[in-house]
C-alpha cells in the first residue's frame, strides 16, 4: 500500500491531512456479470479503509471479553457462515437464529433473516452489543480502540481521525460491501451458454431449479421452481415482493415471526429473507433456524414437505395448485448436483478476506 504524506499547508489541521487514502475503485471489486451495486456515496472504498475494516471484523477486542468476533460466527471456510444451528456468543449464550453466510452483500437491500436493517453501516453495532453475541457497551469499545496504538495509527491512515465509533461503522461497512463470491462453477455456466461447465447430472439440476421440464401424463409438473426466489447470477430473488422475502412453507403457522416481528403485519408473519445459493453446500445447517442438517433434507422439504396451510405460505411456492413436487429420486440428485456446482471455492480461500492477525 502507498501513503502519501502531504505538504505543510495541511499542517494547520491537527489530524487531519496527514494522510491520503488510496482510492479503490469500485470496478476493481465487482464483477461486469453482476452489474455495479448502489453503493453509499459517502464511504467510498479505500485500501485502508477496507483493510481497517478487516482487522476490526477479525479482531476478539470488539466483545465486551475479547473473546469473540465477527469471524467467530461468520468462519470464511463456510462462506462466513458456521456449522451450527444457533450461534454461540459471550458466555457461550446462543443466537436465536442461524449465522447468515457473508458475501454480496453490497446487491443486498436489507439485512438480517427479518430485513430489519437497511445499511452495513447500522447493521454492525447490533451484533457489537446484543447481550448473547459481543456484548459489549459503545463507550467502553470507543476507549480501548483510541488506547490502542495500532488502531490509532490505522484510523488516521483511513480516516486523517482518531478513533471513533461512526469511522469504525464505515470501515467496517466498506470491508463487508468489499466481500463479493463470484466464480463457481454455476456462476461460469451462467446464464447457460457455457453447458460444457456443467455435468449432465448438473445440467440436468439446472433444468429442474428453473422449471424448465415437462408435465407428466397426469399433467403433474416434475420440475421445481426455486429460480423464483433463487434465481439470477447472485442466486438470489433481490426484490422483496417478488420472493425476496417470502415463507417457503416450513411450519404449518409461523413460529419465528421474522419480518412480521419488525412490521407487524399479518402478511409478514413468518416470511424471511430468501437466501442466496451460492456456496450453499458449505453453509449448513439450513434456514432461519438450521433446522435442515443437509441439502437433501432441504430438497425433500421443497419436494413433499411444504406446508401449503400456512396463511403466508408465497404464491409461487403454490405455483403448481399447491401440490407437493414429489420428485423423482433422480430429480433430486441431480438438484443436489447442480445446488454443489454453486460453491465458489476459490472464495473460501481468497486471502483478501481472511484473518489478518
Ligand atoms: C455470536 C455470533 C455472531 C457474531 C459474533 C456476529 N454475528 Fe453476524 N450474524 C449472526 C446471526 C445469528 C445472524 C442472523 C441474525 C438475525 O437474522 O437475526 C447474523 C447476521 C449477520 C449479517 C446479515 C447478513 C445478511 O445477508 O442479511 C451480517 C452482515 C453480519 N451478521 C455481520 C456481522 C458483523 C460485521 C459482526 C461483527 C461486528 C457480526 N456479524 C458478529 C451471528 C453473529
Ligand atoms: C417462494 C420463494 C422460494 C422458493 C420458490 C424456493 N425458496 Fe428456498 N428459500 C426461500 C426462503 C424465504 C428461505 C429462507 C426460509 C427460512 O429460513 O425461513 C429459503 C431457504 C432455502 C435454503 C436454505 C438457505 C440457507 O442459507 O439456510 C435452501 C438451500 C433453499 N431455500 C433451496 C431452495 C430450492 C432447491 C428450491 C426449489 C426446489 C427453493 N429453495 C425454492 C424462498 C424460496
Amino acid at each position: 500500500m502507498v501513503f502519501t504524506s502531504c505538504t505543510k499547508e495541511d499542517g494547520a489541521v491537527p489530524d487531519s491531512g496527514m494522510y491520503k487514502p488510496t482510492l479503490v475503485d469500485p470496478e476493481d471489486i465487482f464483477p461486469k456479470e453482476f452489474g455495479m451495486p448502489l453503493l453509499p456515496k459517502d464511504n467510498p472504498f479505500t485500501e485502508e479503509g477496507i483493510q481497517l475494516g478487516r482487522m476490526l471484523f477479525y479482531d476478539p477486542i470488539l466483545s465486551i471479553d475479547s473473546s469473540i468476533s465477527c469471524g467467530s460466527c461468520h468462519q470464511q471456510e463456510y462462506a462466513f457462515a458456521e456449522p451450527f444451528d444457533k450461534s454461540f456468543g459471550f458466555l457461550g449464550l446462543r443466537s436465536s437464529r442461524n449465522a447468515m453466510p457473508l458475501f454480496n452483500l453490497a446487491y443486498h437491500h436489507s439485512y438480517f433473516w427479518d430485513t430489519r436493517v437497511k445499511t452495513l453501516r447500522e447493521l454492525v453495532f447490533e451484533p457489537i452489543q446484543a447481550h448473547n453475541e459481543m456484548a459489549m457497551t459503545l463507550p467502553t469499545l470507543r476507549e480501548r480502540l483510541k488506547r490502542n496504538k495500532r488502531y490509532v495509527d490505522y484510523f488516521n491512515k483511513a480516516f486523517n481521525h482518531e478513533p471513533n465509533l461512526h469511522d469504525m461503522s464505515l470501515a467496517m461497512e466498506q470491508f463487508l460491501l468489499s466481500i463479493v463470491s463470484k466464480d463457481s462453477r454455476f456462476n461460469q455456466f451462467f446464464p447457460g451458454d457455457n453447458l460444457q461447465v456443467l455435468s449432465q447430472s448438473e445440467l440436468r439440476g439446472a433444468f429442474i431449479f428453473n422449471g424448465l421440464v415437462e408435465f407428466d401424463a397426469n399433467g403433474k409438473t416434475k420440475g421445481a421452481d426455486c429460480f423464483h426466489c433463487h434465481g439470477g447470477e447472485l442466486a438470489q430473488q433481490l426484490n422483496a415482493s417478488m420472493g425476496g422475502v417470502a415463507s417457503n412453507g416450513l411450519d404449518p403457522e409461523p413460529v419465528d415471526l421474522g419480518v412480521g416481528g419488525i412490521t407487524n403485519q399479518n402478511q409478514d408473519m413468518g416470511t424471511f429473507k430468501a437466501p442466496s445459493l451460492l456456496n450453499i453446500a458449505v453453509t449448513a445447517p439450513y434456514m432461519h433456524d438450521g433446522r435442515f442438517k443437509t441439502l437433501e433434507e432441504v430438497i425433500n422439504h421443497y419436494s413433499e414437505g411444504v406446508h401449503f396451510e400456512n396463511p403466508n405460505i408465497h404464491p409461487q411456492m403454490a405455483a403448481h395448485g399447491g401440490q407437493q413436487l414429489n420428485l423423482t429420486q433422480q430429480q433430486k440428485e441431480d438438484l443436489l448436483a447442480f445446488l454443489r456446482s454453486m460453491t465458489d471455492s476459490s472464495f473460501l480461500v481468497n486471502p483478501a478476506y481472511a484473518n489478518p492477525f
